[in-house]
């Protein structure tokens, strides 16, 4: 697999342009909004993986006590730097879900993966970050993602044709773009149900419109 990273660095910050959402994918992106506004609010410490531009450190920074994000991605990190710099309750730090309990020596009341991050990071790496995740989240880690359906991927797939980006492959729910520089997948609930409860955490969803879900996992 090529590195993602090119492509965040690149042509992924058209993912977070509004003109080119469609109808689903725009409901999708305001419900997890409101959805994440309401659940985190008056919540201690917040740890945002995968942050991006930093989009939830500014929105969250006003009703949270403390919130860390990390991204691997070099030019999204400086600019979640940037936007949140006068903020000094926000941290942000370049580097990979993987080595979380590397990069951060404290425990967090809430984690979030927002916009489907968990569907662009390799399938490989996913136990390694919840194995991470079960080690630095005290409460309740939240998980948004796609939905697995027929009509979620045509949804998908339009979304993708309006942004511009080149389409290579489809592999059941995975879509592999721009010439295997970006990977963007999605699971049946039945794995993140195994993969929370193998790491200690128990599952509850909430639908984000019929495109998106939040997973919810508690810890046990
Ligand atoms: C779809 S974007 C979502 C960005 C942000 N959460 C938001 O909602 O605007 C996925 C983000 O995850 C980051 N990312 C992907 N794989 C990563 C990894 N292994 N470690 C850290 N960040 C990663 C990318 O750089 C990108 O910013």
């Amino acid at each position: 697999m090529k590195d993602s990273q090119e492509f965040y660095e690149g042509i992924g910050l058209k993912f977070l342009d509004p003109q080119y959402q469609t109808a689903g994918i725009r409901e999708y992106m305001e419900l997890e909004e409101e959805f994440i506004l309401k659940t985190f609010k008056d919540v201690a410490t917040v740890l945002d993986v995968g942050c991006g531009e930093g989009r939830y450190l500014r929105k969250l920074v006003p009703t949270v006590g403390k919130i860390t994000g990390i991204d691997f991605s070099e030019q999204l990190v400086t600019l979640a730097k940037q936007s949140t710099s006068t903020l000094n309750n926000v941290t942000v730090i370049l580097g990979s879900a993987e080595h979380l309990t590397t990069l951060v020596q404290e425990t967090f009341t809430y984690g979030l993966l927002a916009w489907n991050t968990i569907g662009n990071i390799p399938q490989e790496l996913h136990r390694t970050i919840f194995d991470n995740l079960a080690q630095v989240i005290e409460n309740k880690v939240f998980i948004s993602t796609f939905q697995c359906s027929a009509a979620v991927m045509e949804e998908r797939l339009r979304y993708y044709a309006k942004t511009g980006f080149k389409v290579d492959s489809i592999d059941g729910n995975q879509v592999i773009l721009e010439g295997g520089l970006h990977h963007a997948n999605a699971y049946p609930l039945s794995y993140f149900q195994e993969l929370l409860e193998s790491t200690g955490f128990s599952m509850k969803t909430h639908d984000l419109g019929f495109v998106g879900v939040m997973i919810e996992g508690g810890r046990c």
